[in-house]
């Protein structure tokens, strides 16, 4: 039997708008992500702050919102106060999160003036390691109010007179993990995450907070690391952290484009511990998911362990420069459509990392930047994947694999950009031979045009990009017939599919109810 899936849509059953923070990122000083990735002075590319013009004009079509920063790993013995100030009187560090020298030439100050460029905002993480609350509170003075207090003024004397208004704040990063600056027992970041939140929150009332989950659903306290935190701090924070990276390291194609039911299950499993939290404290408060660090990340593990364990307290090494194949394409849209699956509980999502460092974004110091094959599906989700997400019922052929059985040979989600009248939707092929034929009944959306069918794929799923030429990039094609309603078309074997049609009838029955 030839490959099929179809897609039924009824405007009036819809899942959740998108937060536009779901197309986060986010930057570490870790590698090359800051220094001869976003920032290179003497660069021909480089602009009269140092920042890489060549960088900007690939980072800005993507449409990243927020910016998490300055870590992951790095956050646990950062010292804000070195990143602030006058650069040339700006400490040295041995950085021992990933054995590096830190030079602190781009710090919180360069990095503000970076998002500006990229129109983005900072998504700013506090030191839960090796520090607490105090320093979380002079932190979130010195970036938020507006003047007169110790450290709001020692940003004016920095020259900063407006405040940097950073929304949304981590409590810390992966404090699970043994291999943490400064990791802590459950119970402990519990009680600390708790009162560094309520200080906070005394400090600014206007921000959002982050509790940090698990850094993996393999730990072995998840999810009682969830559970047992959110009973500590649970009215205090407004989102719970997840972190989830997966990789192909078998060689096994078919199984890899299994991962995001791996995925999926993650985020329900979150979902639904939040859930016993609340239920057992009898709160009316809902916790969001702020799965700040997703993507595929396995390429350069040995490279990566070799550099740190051989040759350490290097400014910007090499490292987790992972080269992305087509199959790490198909992969990272697979991972956004579940996303966007979950966009009633998803709220913040950040493709880690941004440039560089596992990133869509790449460059050389002596050369061009360039974009990764991950590029592709990110930006199509953030240019066409905002608006409504469509309850929808999708029925495919399926096939099974070494580690998942019953999997859907197509996956995909609609949403629906009401005011353009246009409806986009995301669909991976996962057969690795086979074309399969998708329909989606679009019943009472009146008139129904076909726009565009944007596709990604290849002969050779270990295809890649890099500085020379992109091999792998998306081919628009005029190939869907629309016939009383009902959308047809073909998606070939092991592809990415971006569908956009313009429906006359938008309008709900339920709207303003
Ligand atoms: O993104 C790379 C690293 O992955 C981050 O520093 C850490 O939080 C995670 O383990």
């Amino acid at each position: 039997m030839r490959k099929h899936a179809e897609m039924i849509l009824e405007k009036d059953f819809v899942l959740s708008k998108v937060d536009e923070r779901i197309y986060g990122s986010f930057i570490e000083h870790l590698g090359r992500a800051v220094y001869t990735g976003i920032y290179q002075p003497g660069h021909p590319d480089a602009d009269e702050e140092g920042f890489r013009r060549d960088v900007i004009e690939l980072v800005r079509p993507l449409g990243v919102p927020i910016i998490r920063y300055p870590g992951g790993n790095y956050v646990s013995n950062f010292f804000w106060e070195d990143s602030v100030g006058p650069v040339s009187e700006r400490p040295r560090r041995r950085e021992l999160a990933w054995r590096s020298t830190e030079p602190n030439t781009v710090g919180l100050q360069e990095f503000y003036q970076w998002c500006r460029k990229v129109d983005s905002q900072i998504m700013m993480a506090v030191n839960l390691g090796t520090r607490g609350v105090s320093d979380a509170l002079n932190l979130l003075e010195y970036c938020n109010l507006p003047g007169g207090s110790k450290y709001s003024d020692l940003r004016i004397s920095h020259g900063k007179t407006e405040p940097y208004h950073i929304p949304v704040w981590c409590l810390g990063n992966e404090m699970d993990g043994p291999w943490q600056i400064g990791a802590k027992t459950p119970e402990e970041y519990g009680r600390l995450s708790c009162e560094t939140a309520k200080a906070m929150k005394l400090m600014d009332p206007d921000i959002e907070l982050v509790s940090c989950g698990s850094s993996a659903p393999t730990m072995p306290t998840f999810p009682q690391w969830e559970a047992i935190t959110l009973s500590h701090n649970y009215d205090y924070v407004d989102y719970l952290s997840l972190h989830r990276y997966y990789g192909n390291s078998d060689g096994d194609t078919a199984d890899f484009l299994a991962q995001s039911m791996n995925f999926d299950a993650f985020i329900r499993s979150v979902i639904a511990t939040c859930d016993y939290v609340k239920a057992k404290k009898r709160s009316r408060k809902t916790i969001y998911l702020s799965i700040d660090e997703w993507n595929i990340w396995f390429h350069k593990a040995a490279e990566d362990a070799d550099i740190q364990e051989n040759h350490p307290w290097q400014i910007a090494p090499r490292l987790l420069e992972d080269i992305y194949t087509l199959e790490d394409a198909l992969l990272s849209g697979l991972l956004l459509i579940t996303m966007l699956k979950h966009a009633d509980r998803v709220r913040i999502a950040c493709l880690a990392q941004l440039v560089n460092v596992i990133a869509p974004v790449m460059t050389e110091p002596d050369g061009s930047a360039w974009r990764q094959t991950i590029y592709y599906p990110f930006l199509h989700a953030s240019l066409y994947g905002r608006g409504t997400v469509l309850q929808q019922v999708l029925r495919s052929t399926r096939h099974d694999t070494k580690s998942f059985t019953d999997v859907d040979d197509v996956d995909g989600v609609c949403i629906l950009q009401e005011e353009q009248q246009t409806l986009t939707i995301f669909a991976v092929n996962r057969d690795l031979r086979e074309a399969a034929d998708f329909t989606c009944d679009l019943r009472g959306f009146g008139q129904v045009e076909a726009l565009e069918h944007l596709i990604l794929t290849g002969p050779d799923l270990l295809a890649s990009n890099g500085p020379e030429k992109e091999n792998v990039q998306p081919v628009s094609v005029k190939d869907i017939t629309v016939d009383a309603g009902k959308v047809s078309v073909v998606f070939p074997a092991a592809s990415w599919n971006v569908l956009r049609l313009r429906a006359d009838s938008m309008s709900r029955s339920s709207e303003g109810h």
